[in-house]
């Protein structure tokens, strides 16, 4: 248990968040099927990317970490005798099965406990559609990947928007040589495809993923047939806006507050967290607008300021997925109701992120309800939280989570297990007391 006392004060300061873990998990997997070579710069530290870099090496990449510089060189990748151990990572695992099919190489896929409580059919469904052969323990890890196996090209049509899904299926396509067409029902986040353009390959995508929430239809995301190795690549890793997020929010949610977020990603298909908070009138401002390897990075700043609820409607939510939890914490706050649409999803993360952040919410004394896949928040913003007891379920987001809504809490708030916050943000707490002090 840790004992989490209340802002004394607003928060003022700068916060360097760690590099984006979805585009740290990309270079390392995308740098082991280049035969030179790949620097990623701004490597995030988060125990999810160390997964990955263990992943890559039981294949036989080499991957060399010297701090937050990352340098990975694959090419020819052979098959683990041993089960390879995504941790607690789903990005991990559900990204390398698509890999690891595509290039026919047989393993065993295997995880942490909350891992193999996880989903995986939604990839590996769709691989044995195609034609590969992946098989899942009664729908969950561990994924046994087999040799074998010809791929059929054509077009998949996506149920539900997961980036986690678009990317293993381009994966195994790219490791057959073969051209894919896939389908989702809104953007999700496009940094495999932006990866892959830099490192040579050929995609074309709708203007969705350039203008989430002014295209009508279907997104989708065409990839030519393209031979590996890849071409070596150059990163400069921007900050993760789903870690800023939580300083976002705790910006805005106490008053006075002040807080500077340098070189964020602000990818329109990842930074559904601004637009939500703009909905709320949280102003945050963008500064110094640069693009690198096809990535946005800009400058955040956070003061309070907000004048009503937040409303999210469903195709936004895969833009901001990660970050219901905390902006459901600040929603309490706001004066009026929030309405997260179609937010179905958090069931199946983690932990199962919507009764959690019910759980969160009731224990501060919110008041808060889900109907169907929808989750109302109803702000109460004269009443303070209740100092609280939360159990996150070895969820990093719903620690980081509790840990926010505890600074506006009336007294002494506990949390179990923080160390989960390692899994994305090992000096989540250093950051925090910086901006208190
Ligand atoms: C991720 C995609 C999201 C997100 C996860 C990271 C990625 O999952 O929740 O934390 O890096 O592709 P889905 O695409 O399955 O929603």
């Amino acid at each position: 248990m840790t004992r989490l006392y209340p802002a004394e004060g607003p928060l003022r300061g700068s916060i360097r968040v760690p590099g984006d873990k979805s585009i740290c998990h990309r270079g390392v997997m995308f740098g082991g099927l280049a035969g030179a070579f790949s620097t990623i710069r701004g490597f995030s530290g988060g125990a999810d990317n160390l997964s990955t870099i263990g992943v890559l090496r039981s294949l036989g990449a080499v991957v060399e970490q010297d701090g937050k510089t990352v340098r990975v060189r694959g090419g020819a990748l052979s098959s683990s005798p041993t089960p390879l151990d995504c941790g607690n990572s789903g990005t991990t695992m559900r990204l390398m099965a698509g890999l690891l099919a595509g290039l026919g190489l047989e393993s065993t896929l295997v995880g942490d406990a909350s891992l193999h409580a996880r989903p995986m059919e939604r990839v590996a469904g769709p691989l044995r559609e195609r034609g590969l052969r992946v098989d899942t323990t009664h729908g969950r890890p561990p994924i046994l990947v087999r040799a074998g196996g010809s791929f059929v090209t054509g077009e998949v049509h996506l149920r539900v928007a997961s980036a986690q899904v678009k990317s293993c299926l381009l994966l195994a396509a790219l490791g057959r040589q073969a051209p894919l067409t896939v389908y989702e029902p809104h953007p999700s986040r496009d940094h495999t495809e932006n990866m892959l353009r830099a490192m040579g390959v050929a995609i074309e995508s709708s203007p969705h993923y350039a203008h989430p929430g002014a295209s009508e239809g279907p997104a989708w995301v065409r990839m030519e047939a393209h031979s590996t190795p890849l071409n070596p690549v150059t990163i400069d890793v921007p900050g993760d806006i789903s870690s800023a997020a939580f300083w976002l929010c705790a910006g805005a949610l106490v008053p006075g507050s002040r807080v500077e977020l340098p070189a964020c990603g602000v990818s329109p298909t990842r930074a559904g967290v601004l637009e939500a908070l703009a909905t709320a009138g949280v102003c945050v401002t963008r500064r110094n607008e640069v693009s690198s390897g096809g990535e946005p990075i800009a400058d955040l700043c956070v003061e309070p300021g907000a004048s009503t609820g937040m409303t999210v409607p469903a195709e936004m939510v895969p833009r901001l997925v990660d970050e219901v939890p905390v902006l459901a914490v600040l929603a309490a706050r706001l004066p009026g109701a929030s309405i997260f649409h179609g937010v179905g999803e958090l069931r199946v993360k983690e932990c199962d992120r919507l009764a959690a952040t019910l759980r969160l919410l009731a224990a501060c004394g919110a008041r808060a309800e889900v109907q169907g896949d929808d989750l109302h928040v109803h702000g109460q913003p004269g009443v303070p939280f209740r100092a609280f007891e939360f159990d996150p379920e070895h969820d990093h987001r719903m620690a980081a989570a509790a840990t926010i809504a505890a600074q506006v809490a009336d007294g002494v708030s506990t949390v179990k297990h923080v160390e989960c916050l390692a899994v994305s943000y090992p000096d989540f707490l250093a950051d925090l007391e910086a901006l208190r002090s």
